[in-house]
């Protein structure tokens, strides 16, 4: 029976170690959803391919990965975890869709200039048609609700424009989605370039935190923390360093910004990067327990993989074959 509560539906590429960007703009938000909609949470292993991977690598991060869904909160009971490989009706749908979608938008897509840039020897197709991909992703489930980090608000507009567009010529096809960004955390910047998203690619480690990082690396990565010059912490524009930390001390205690710039009112910078490394060292603790525990247990993922795929694959497969029929592909 369909579920008929409203859907959301997000993911995460298994193309790095997570850091706590994912953390707080997406992956350890997810758990909190899970009752008022009926959820799907995916590993995007098809989008990790647009930039060359290590075969063996891409194998162990996509356990790696749906380990973190699982130890981030989310109860397999509840929600439906998968592999988007697993479902072809993904790569299906976007094919259709690409043929709604106009070059001139995916030139737009600032996230695609800047991988462009940063991989220049591999501009390839995939790279360039990303958001298509991601598009039937969340069009294939109906879903309503898209929570990501503020970097993905593009990508979700364009789904928005995608669906639109189809239902216009083929009413009452797509839910047309909105993207849940949350006020606090939905963009967390590097620890040395405070001006730059915090990105699980970095080549510098410094300036990112892994949720899997242990206690130690955390609170010296935080204790290395580019700040800016004075030292008073106080949540401004010009001070985009420290205002970064308010933000990420802020979504670990849950204390708004003015109780923090209290808290720390006259103790200096160095006090205060301390205490943020050990709030976010003591919330990732209980999280990377849960994790080693569920690696060790592959049999058990692929289990959970295999369920998430059949349920996935049911809900894409109703969709898949109502755009076919729609657009004039004879179903047999
Ligand atoms: P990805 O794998 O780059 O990142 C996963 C999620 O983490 C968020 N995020 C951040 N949030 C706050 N601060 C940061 N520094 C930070 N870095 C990353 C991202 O916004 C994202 O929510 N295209 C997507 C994956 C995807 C997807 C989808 C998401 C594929 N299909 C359908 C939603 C719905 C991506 O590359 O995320």
């Amino acid at each position: 029976m369909i579920d008929p509560r409203p859907v959301l539906f997000s993911g995460v590429q298994p193309s790095g170690n997570l850091t706590i960007g994912n953390y707080l703009g997406a992956i350890g938000r997810f758990a909190e959803f899970s009752e008022k909609y009926k959820c799907f949470y995916c590993v995007v292993d098809e989008h990790a391919i647009t930039v060359r991977q290590v075969p063996a690598d891409l194998r162990r991060r996509t356990y790696e990965t749906l380990a973190l869904y699982i130890a981030c909160g989310l109860d397999v009971e509840k929600n439906t975890l998968f592999v988007q490989s697993h479902v072809p009706a993904h790569a299906e749908l976007a094919w259709i869709l690409s043929c709604y979608t106009m070059f001139g938008e995916l030139s737009r897509m600032t996230q695609f200039k800047d991988k462009s840039a940063r991989h220049s020897d591999n501009i390839n197709a995939g790279l360039f048609t990303y958001p298509v991909l991601m598009a039937s992703d969340i069009l294939l489930y109906r879903a309503s609700a898209v929570p990501v980090g503020s970097d993905q608000k593009q990508h979700v507009e364009l789904t928005r424009n995608i669906a639109q567009r189809f239902n216009q010529q083929f009413p009452d096809t797509f839910v047309v989605p909105e993207p849940v960004i949350s006020t606090s955390g939905a963009r967390i910047m590097s620890l040395a370039e405070p001006d730059k998203k915090m990105s699980k690619s970095d080549p510098n480690e410094n300036a990112v935190v892994r949720i899997l990082d242990d206690r130690d690396t955390v609170i010296r990565k935080f204790r290395r923390a580019v700040t800016d010059s004075g030292n008073e912490v106080r949540y401004s524009p010009d001070k985009p360093g420290v205002s970064n930390l308010i933000d990420i001390y802020s979504c670990f205690t849950g204390k708004d910004v003015a109780s923090v710039e209290r808290e720390f009112d006259g103790l200096g910078y160095a006090e205060f990067k301390t205490a943020v490394g050990e709030a976010c060292a003591d919330r990732l603790a209980p999280v990377q327990a849960e994790y080693k525990r569920l690696l060790a247990d592959r049999p058990y993922l692929e289990e959970v993989m295999k369920k998430g795929a059949e349920e996935a694959s049911y809900y894409a497969g109703r969709m898949l074959s109502k755009v076919r029929r729609k657009i004039g592909f004879v179903n047999l």
